[in-house]
């Protein structure tokens, strides 16, 4: 359902047993990045309706994820701060056509890998973590991911034929599969 190619390695855990704080802060920045990128996509295509609708949908979901985070950060007494992101996001990025309608399809498709990647991580969380409000907080998240990545993946295959777009998702989630496998060095939701 999540077009992912790999699943996390205990690589990963290490990092946020020995990190947590860090990753509930980057993940703020996450859900602030994923509004941002569904705004750019809303202004890049404003002229395409269904998918301008969508775009406003998931920015407003995503702030009051960003929102939310920042909330359970503040109850932890941890200080939300700049922190360096982890290179997956760039990585993918880099993947991107540069013309048309090529470039639309991958923005969305690479968008919609990112949805399934946290998504994943956060279903992987509400088990790892033993804290209870944290893991009612990661499941908590699961579903509207889940349906982000739905949604990006359905407006990819509105911009071609069904069956190059598909070609070209099982390519991108290759891609993504061998950069979350080499992460970062330090701990973040995608390192
Ligand atoms: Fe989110
Ligand atoms: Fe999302």
């Amino acid at each position: 359902m999540l077009n992912l190619q790999s699943p996390t390695s205990d690589r990963w855990f290490a990092q946020v047993d020995a990190g947590l704080d860090e990753v509930l802060v980057d993940h703020a920045h996450c859900e602030k990045k994923a509004a941002s990128v569904a705004m750019n996509l809303l202004f890049s295509y404003v002229d395409h309706v269904a998918l301008a609708r969508a775009m406003t949908e998931i920015v407003v979901e995503e702030l009051e994820h960003f929102r939310l985070v920042l909330d359970l950060l503040e109850r932890r007494g941890i200080p939300f701060r700049k922190l360096r992101p982890s290179s997956y996001g760039q990585r993918l990025h880099e993947r991107i056509r540069r013309d048309e309608p090529g470039k639309a399809i991958d923005r969305l498709l690479v968008a919609g890998l990112i949805e399934a990647r946290s998504c994943e991580r956060f279903a992987l969380l509400a088990d790892h973590v033993s804290d209870p409000e944290l893991r009612d907080f990661y499941r908590g998240l699961f579903e509207s991911e889940a349906r982000h990545h739905a949604t990006y993946v359905r407006l990819a295959c509105e911009c071609a034929d069904d069956d190059s777009v598909r070609e070209r998702l099982l390519w991108l989630a290759a891609e993504e599969a061998a950069i979350i496998a080499e992460g970062d060095p330090f701990p973040r939701m995608h390192s």
